[in-house]
């Protein structure tokens, strides 16, 4: 779509768009230089003088948007509506899109070098509207497991009483178990998607995308493939770029690190354009975008990613360090502290630029010992979520998994003294002050 700051460039153009002169393109480059996300997030995709000068992107709370003529708005349903290929040119109802949600989904798009983004109401709503697109009654999904609860409950639950089914590999699968996964999803009906999360939440593991997608490539014909999406909350966008490993789509709970200051709920698609427009039809129909507000809350989330995510990566490996050593610790789940020579590791080394700020910390004890740890905290806030500017502590066993059977739990270690922790931006040494009085407490 095109934005009231992006008319067209054609002056006899009927697109009706609001400003009489074309937008100044964004530079992307200065000479042979290209110019990095974290600074495009200041300005991509916005121009202030069709915006009264106003440096930063208005929020343009309208439901709907005037036409200029009637032409221009026949050919807007045209391009929307897919009579006319290449998409609405102009802005129509804001259950489709508006400019907020256009700018914010022109820098999502850079962070992975994606050739497009959707933005969405919640990261759950961005999987829904996803796996809507692609699946149909009869379908099989190859996934990797363990995956977000309630996407798990989305899938199995929910489609599954449409007459979708599912096969999963472990998260850290080789290429071999990938491939017999694969096969006995073909037997079994059209696979629709191959549906990945990695890290996989609460575990960490890893998934080898170079791997799903030589797998996914050697077993189907030229189209007939299914897409490749991945859940890349965890480490995306920063330290993890799916897109460039195999991955048809990446998708983000953006209530995490990108927007990051915990006080918004959105989520995010970005990949290639073709299955990005087919996820864009489904969207307009049932109406999954984020509102205005939101979008523009991210737009300022966005400013600060790097920083914000750079910082809680540093603070994370500090706090790791300190916790690996105390006595009352048993273990921490961390991807800085990966076996040399092991799967993950490779995994890691090919696919992550960094080990993230959520973890998992295993006490010594029990579900006593842990509720101990949590109730002490001073700093860190007892809450579940992650990737936001404080840091969060919770007891998966006892509140996000509590509904997942005993056996499953106990398959993916999720145990009475698991504490997970997502590090935020505070000062290390104060956060090593927390949690050492914390344990000391237990
Ligand atoms: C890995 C992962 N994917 C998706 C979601 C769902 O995102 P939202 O809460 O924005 O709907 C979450 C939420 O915790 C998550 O951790």
């Amino acid at each position: 779509m095109r934005r009231p700051d992006l008319a067209s460039e054609n002056e006899n153009d009927i697109s009706g768009t609001q400003a009489n002169r074309p937008p100044r393109p964004s530079p992307t480059t200065i000479g042979n230089h290209k110019l990095k996300p974290s600074t495009l997030m200041m300005g991509y995709g916005f121009d202030p003088e069709l915006s009264e000068g106003s440096l930063k992107p208005p929020i343009f709370l309208t439901s709907t948007f005037v036409f200029e003529t009637a032409a221009a708005g026949k050919r807007f349903f045209e391009g929307v509506t897919g009579k006319r290929p290449g998409g609405a040119e102009g802005l129509i109802y804001s259950r489709f899109n508006g400019p907020n949600q256009e700018i914010l989904e022109d820098r999502l798009s850079l962070w992975e070098e994606a050739d497009d983004a959707l933005a969405f109401s919640s990261g759950m709503s961005a999987i829904a509207t996803l796996l809507l697109t692609f699946v149909r009654p009869g379908d099989v999904i190859v996934q990797s497991g363990p995956l977000y609860a309630a996407t798990e409950t989305l899938i199995a639950k929910i489609l599954g009483q449409f007459g979708v089914s599912w096969l999963d590999f472990p998260s850290g699968a080789t290429r071999e178990e990938i491939d017999d996964v694969i096969a006995r999803a073909k037997a079994k009906g059209r696979v629709a998607l191959i549906y990945l999360e990695s890290p996989a939440n609460p575990t960490n593991q890893l998934v080898d995308v170079e791997a799903v997608r030589a797998a996914r490539d050697a077993a189907f014909n030229d189209g007939e493939r299914p897409p490749i999406a991945i859940d890349n909350t965890f480490l995306g966008p920063l330290w993890a770029k799916p897109l460039a490993h195999g991955a048809d789509l990446s998708v983000y709970s953006l209530t995490k690190y990108a927007g990051g200051h915990s006080d918004l709920v959105a989520g995010g698609l970005v990949g290639n354009k073709k299955l990005i427009d087919q996820v864009r039809a489904m969207r307009n129909t049932i109406g999954t975008i984020c509102d205005p507000n939101t979008a523009w809350m991210l737009l300022r989330s966005l400013e600060t990613l790097e920083l914000r995510m750079d910082k809680a990566g540093q603070n994370a490996a500090r706090v790791c360090e300190f916790l690996r050593g105390h006595p009352k610790v048993e273990k921490v789940g961390y991807l800085g502290f990966l076996e040399e020579g092991s799967r993950q590791a490779d995994i890691y080394r090919r696919h992550c630029s960094g080990a993230g700020s959520t973890f998992s910390l295993y006490l010594k004890g029990g579900e006593k010992e842990a509720f101990a740890f949590l109730d002490a905290l001073q700093i860190a806030h007892l809450a579940v979520s992650l990737g936001g500017t404080e840091t969060l502590a919770s007891a998966p066993a006892a509140m996000t998994h509590l509904s997942v059977p005993d056996d499953r739990k106990a398959q993916l270690n999720i145990t009475p003294n698991l504490v997970r922790i997502s590090i935020g931006v505070e000062d290390a040494d104060d956060l090593i002050a927390d949690f050492n009085q914390a344990l000391e407490a237990i």
